[in-house]
């Protein structure tokens, strides 16, 4: 009785070792464990015996049937392994490959890295709004009325919902102000669109740097210390940098800033750089009406507040001719910076 099911069973491995393919193996798994293979059939010959021998003879079977699954198992793994060995051989290791092109970081932002670095020092954190805006967050929380020429149809894109793309990165001023009491120093990179004729140096869309600094007794001698410490940084020790009168509704006194180089288009001409000025105290009185308390007090707290030309602080640093440049897309140029 014994001896039979031993029999079948050392068949049953000879035949799954000498199974060369799936489907091969595939043929012996149905011939003994199929639902009429031999094993199977040696299942139902069970309820013939005699209860006595019953209990021996089941569990030779159940082993019979264990030993020959695992083996099936194995030998399924094993052929798998060779069919993935065959592909892998077929491959010639010794073609040259595809090479990864390496890129490099676009001008702008190489500007924009250094630019942070410096303010760093100077102790700025990073602030940061959305590109889309609202006509209070652009114009009105900065003091900028409804008649100014900054928000007419033809210098602004306007979106349906009565959004618009910001026109300059004061708005994170306004984000910043809302969202923290002072003391608050930061920096605020970021896209700004207006609609320019665009040419060499006028673009739909160009780069500024906002920078905000809200704490007691700051003074213009702060704010001209500041970007005097960026520029020289910047352009090098013998940079001076010139600051002139002007106008911007939301800073008294504002001030342009122009910086004159050796390095610069032979050290010759003024180029201005940003607008800057004191914090206008209408902007915090319109702050502390959205945040419904006196945190940005005008008698307690003064501030400067500067918009820094990204492009044209990159134009002149890498001595570029045409601000389109920077959008083109042209591998030649860009190449030029890796
Ligand atoms: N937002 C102004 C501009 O885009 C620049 C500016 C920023 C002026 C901050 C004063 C203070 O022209």
């Amino acid at each position: 009785m014994m001896y039979p099911l031993e029999q079948l069973c050392e068949q049953a491995l000879r035949e799954i070792s000498d199974a060369r393919d799936e489907k091969s193996l595939d043929d012996v798994r149905v011939k003994y464990l199929g639902r009429s293979g031999s094993i199977s059939a040696w299942g139902e010959q069970m309820k013939t015996l005699s209860k006595e021998k019953r209990p021996a003879v089941g569990k030779l079977l159940n082993e019979t049937r264990n030993v020959v699954t695992a083996a099936i198992e194995q030998r399924a793994e094993q052929l798998r392994s060779e069919k993935a060995s065959e592909a892998l051989a077929t491959i010639d290791i010794s073609l040259p490959g595809t090479p990864a092109e390496r890129g490099s970081l676009h001008p702008l932002t190489q500007m924009l890295d250094r630019a942070i670095a410096i303010f760093r020092r100077m102790g700025f954190a990073l602030a940061d709004g959305p590109d889309i805006e609202t006509e209070w967050h652009c114009f009105d929380a900065l003091n900028t009325p409804p008649d100014h020429p900054a928000r007419n149809e033809q210098d602004t894109f306007y979106l349906p919902s009565g959004h618009l793309l910001r026109t300059h990165t004061s708005t994170v001023q306004i984000r910043a102000m809302q969202a923290a009491p002072p003391p608050i120093r930061v920096i605020a990179p970021g896209a700004a669109y207006r609609r320019d004729e665009i040419d060499a140096t006028h673009s739909a869309q160009f780069h500024q740097i906002e920078g905000l600094y809200v704490d007691e007794n700051v003074t213009v001698a702060d704010l001209k210390g500041a970007l005097e410490f960026f520029m020289r940084e910047l352009f090098g020790p013998g940079t001076e940098v010139q600051f002139r009168p002007h106008y911007f509704p939301f800073t008294e006194p504002s001030l342009e800033v122009y910086v004159k180089s050796k390095a610069l288009k032979g050290g010759e001409q003024w180029i201005e750089v940003a607008g800057s000025g004191m914090v206008h105290p209408a902007v915090f009185e319109e702050i502390n009406k959205a945040r419904g308390d006196d945190a940005y007090d005008p008698n307690k707290w003064t501030g400067y507040a500067f918009g820094l030309g990204m492009d044209r602080l990159a134009m002149i640093l890498f001595d570029l001719p045409d601000i389109r440049l920077f959008a083109q897309n042209d591998l030649r140029f860009l190449k030029q910076f890796a």
